[in-house]
């Protein structure tokens, strides 16, 4: 009797531990059929490579979207409990920051390496470059003609007191530009160029890139400092008014004859604590295959960092090639808090 109790009981045992095992298996099968993005990027066109992806793969993602700050401070404060798995934000300062948080996890992908140009991604390969946008003069072409603005050492030329606007310093993308100033002229010289530009600012820095653009075409400034997509969104713009601004404001592709034009990203990596890596490495090589490429750059008006891949935007292929400074844009990370540093200093607000 004790005998046939004990046999059934491993039976049930057995029966039991046959059905954990099953459902273990089928965890694991679908442990990596979803991924968790967390991305700064909103464009309506992103909808479409998010489905190629899941059509490729199979793997659904969960998409939370927010601001840049916003989501980064979540992923923080999150921690170990976090559910992200891939992390989508622009800026390599904001990458770089990121990255010193210890948030993104180094990837192993011959795919990544081939493909991102190696001064487009960290160099312990945390966070990867998917798109470039230029940091480019745009400028009054009735009142600039060609020649007299072809350098970011221009802006602090004497000539152009009380005509130029730009967004404040503590942003991102000019904080990248002021740190780029640096690796190219060292600090001081970096110092003198920035207290020449607040010298020649038109009013106290406010807005955003396009407000400058805007402000250009109000006449309340001859140059501004922009990012070159906000231009590409007027330019493709139905609005009567944004296309008004196109026709009075012109672009400069800043140092052609020297260094080239600083070129910064939008990218990502994977988290240090996503549960679903393989799908957060297959979603990052999917956004360096050539579909994606031309999605993701198009959604922001934006360059493929892979060579090569062809663009599908009219408005941003006129502009034709140009040189790009070639600085590893990691080592602009580096120079963030400098780069700060001397915009309190000279009182770049
Ligand atoms: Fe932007």
């Amino acid at each position: 009797m004790n005998l046939f109790l004990s046999s059934r009981s491993y039976f049930k045992a057995i029966l039991a531990g046959l059905f954990l095992g099953i459902f273990w298996i089928g965890e694991a099968l679908t442990q990596d059929k979803v991924l968790n993005l967390y991305t700064a990027r909103h464009y309506q066109t992103d909808e479409a490579f998010y489905t190629g992806y899941t059509k490729d793969t199979g793997v659904k993602i969960n998409r939370i979207e927010g601001g840049e700050d916003a989501l980064f401070e979540r992923i923080k404060a999150e921690g170990a409990n976090s559910p992200a798995d891939v992390f989508l934000t622009v800026d390599v300062a904001r990458l770089w920051r990121a990255e010193q948080a210890g948030i993104f996890a180094p990837v192993k992908s011959t795919t990544l390496s081939k493909r991102i140009p190696v001064h487009y991604r960290d160099t312990d390969n945390k966070w990867f470059g998917f798109s470039a946008r230029a940091r480019v003069l745009a400028h009054d072409k009735t009142r600039i003609k060609s020649g007299d603005l072809a350098r970011y050492e221009d802006l602090a030329n004497a000539k152009w007191k009380g005509e130029i606007c730009t967004r404040p310093s503590s942003h991102p993308y000019n904080l990248s530009l002021i740190s780029s100033m640096i690796l190219h002229l060292g600090e001081e010289k970096a110092t003198e160029w920035a207290r020449g530009v607040v010298a020649n600012l038109a009013r106290p820095p406010r807005g955003g890139d396009t407000d400058q653009l805007r402000a250009v075409a109000a006449g309340e400034c001859a140059i501004a400092l922009s990012n070159h997509y906000y231009y590409v969104r007027l330019m493709r713009s139905q609005k009567s008014e944004d296309r008004a601004v196109v026709q009075k404001v012109g672009l400069v592709w800043p140092n052609q004859a020297d260094r080239g034009t600083h070129v910064n990203i939008s990218g990502g990596g994977m988290l240090q604590h996503a549960s679903h890596r393989d799908a957060a490495v297959k979603f990052l090589e999917y956004l360096a295959s050539d579909k994606a490429q031309t999605l993701f750059a198009e959604g922001n008006n934006e360059w493929p960092t892979v060579k090569g891949v062809k663009l599908a935007n009219p408005e941003l292929e006129s502009f034709g090639e140009f040189k790009i400074d070639s600085l590893p844009l990691a080592n602009l990370g580096k120079t963030q808090s400098a780069a700060q540093r001397i915009a309190d200093k000279v009182g770049w607000k």
